[in-house]
């Protein structure tokens, strides 16, 4: 992986062999999409892949930057909302390319939040046996996690994320000016994403954070800048060495164990989103790690203080009712893909900036947080 940066854009490269490609992040590159992106499509002809919410602000621009840059388009929206990644949808999409008589040369051009990213990019995987698809990600969930990487899929109803593909993007547009128009619940929510970055092995990012992370909520946009390119900077680097999850990609699902039960619990839906479940897995996960004596107090403190004064949640009592106990959610985890031979994964930490992947976890341990958090 390697950092540049010239007229104003940062420039990481995700070194994966034949399948490398470069994440471009920078204000106003929406603009210059077009002239950005030509030199990695295969033929002058894209069809772009938006919801309704991104293409009211954004798809007008996109479309500018691309007819000057001599690339034919044409445009499919969806519906906004996690409904939308799943396999009716993706039928009907793949259909409509087929319909349009794309190319094997044809590129998707995925306009949107991680949604439109996961079901754009799988339908690239499968459509003619495999298309070419660019990622130009406008919420910060998916500038910082879900446009980097290759993870793409749907939903089904057994679980979230159950069918789909690794499939590398050709590029990733991060233009952070589209921030501006994403709703302050949505933004924090893919904040959680970015100081799980932090959280994971880079204690000096997460000190940053501490001091700016005010800031980059309220829309300072060199910190936006510096977030982003630093969260696909560690992403990048742990995806090159481990594409397919085998190993150390783990990481990445720190505070997912427990945000997976929560959102079952929860029905995946506007009540809990996914970043603010991560945000309260987190938490758990580095309470779990002082209960087990892996982690000093002050850590796991430090880490609620930080999330609870940007506004995210740091537990789920509001959200529980009677129905909830701990055999419940101990119960969903067990239905998440971090299953192995039975047993669930979990990423604890020796301290901020210290998480390790375990599939050790004494079972009445994690039953006896649940119950508390519960309880309180
Ligand atoms: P999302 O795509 O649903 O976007 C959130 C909301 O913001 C939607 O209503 C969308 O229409 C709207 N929106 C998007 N951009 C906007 C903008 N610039 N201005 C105003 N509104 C805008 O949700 P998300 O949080 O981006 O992504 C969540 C999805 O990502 C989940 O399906 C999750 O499973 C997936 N995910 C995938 C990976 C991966 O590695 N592939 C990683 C993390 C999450
Ligand atoms: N979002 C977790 C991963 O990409 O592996």
């Amino acid at each position: 992986m390697t950092q540049g940066s010239g007229q104003n854009i940062g420039t990481l490269h995700l070194d994966l062999g034949d399948r490398s490609y470069d994440i471009l992040v920078g204000e106003g590159l929406l603009d210059d999409a077009g002239d950005l992106m030509a030199p990695v499509l295969d033929q002058p002809r894209v069809v772009i892949v938006t919801d309704e919410n991104a293409a009211l602000p954004y798809r007008a621009p996109l479309e500018a930057s691309l007819d000057r840059a001599g690339i034919a388009h044409q445009c499919i929206v969806m519906p906004p909302g996690e409904p939308t990644k799943d396999f009716a949808t993706l039928e009907r999409l793949t259909g409509q390319l087929l319909e349009m008589h794309v190319e094997r040369q044809t590129a998707l051009i995925a306009l949107g939040g991680g949604v439109i990213g996961d079901l754009t990019g799988f339908a690239a995987a499968v459509t003619l046996r495999g298309i070419p698809f660019i990622q130009i990600p406008t919420t910060l969930l998916a500038q910082v996690d879900s446009s980097v990487g290759g993870k793409t899929g749907i939903n089904m109803p057994h679980g979230k994320n159950l069918v789909g593909a690794f499939y590398q993007p050709r590029m990733v547009l991060a233009d952070i000016g589209t921030l501006d128009t994403l709703p302050r619940r949505q933004l924090l929510a893919g904040y959680a994403e970015v100081l799980k970055y932090g959280l994971i092995d880079d204690e000096e990012f997460f000190a940053w954070l501490e001091l700016h992370g005010d800031g980059l909520c309220d829309g300072d946009s060199s910190a936006r800048r510096r977030a982003v390119l630093t969260s696909c900077a560690s992403k990048a680097a742990i995806v090159a060495q481990d594409e397919r999850e085998t190993g150390c990609r783990a990481l990445l699902n720190l505070g997912h164990t427990f945000a997976h039960a929560l959102e079952v619990q929860t029905g995946y839906g506007d009540k809990l989103l996914h970043g603010e479940a991560v945000a309260i897995g987190m938490v758990m996960a580095f309470d779990l790690s002082v209960r087990l004596g892996l982690c000093p107090a002050d850590d796991a403190d430090r880490v609620r203080t930080h999330l609870n004064s940007v506004g995210l949640p740091v537990d789920c009592r509001s959200l529980a009712d009677a129905s909830w106990n701990a055999d419940k959610l101990i119960g969903h985890m067990g239905l998440d893909k971090k299953v192995k031979d039975g047993r669930l994964t979990f990423i604890l930490a020796h301290g901020i900036g210290q998480s390790f992947i375990t599939d050790e976890v004494d079972g009445e341990a994690v039953h006896g947080l649940l119950s508390d958090v519960l309880a309180a």
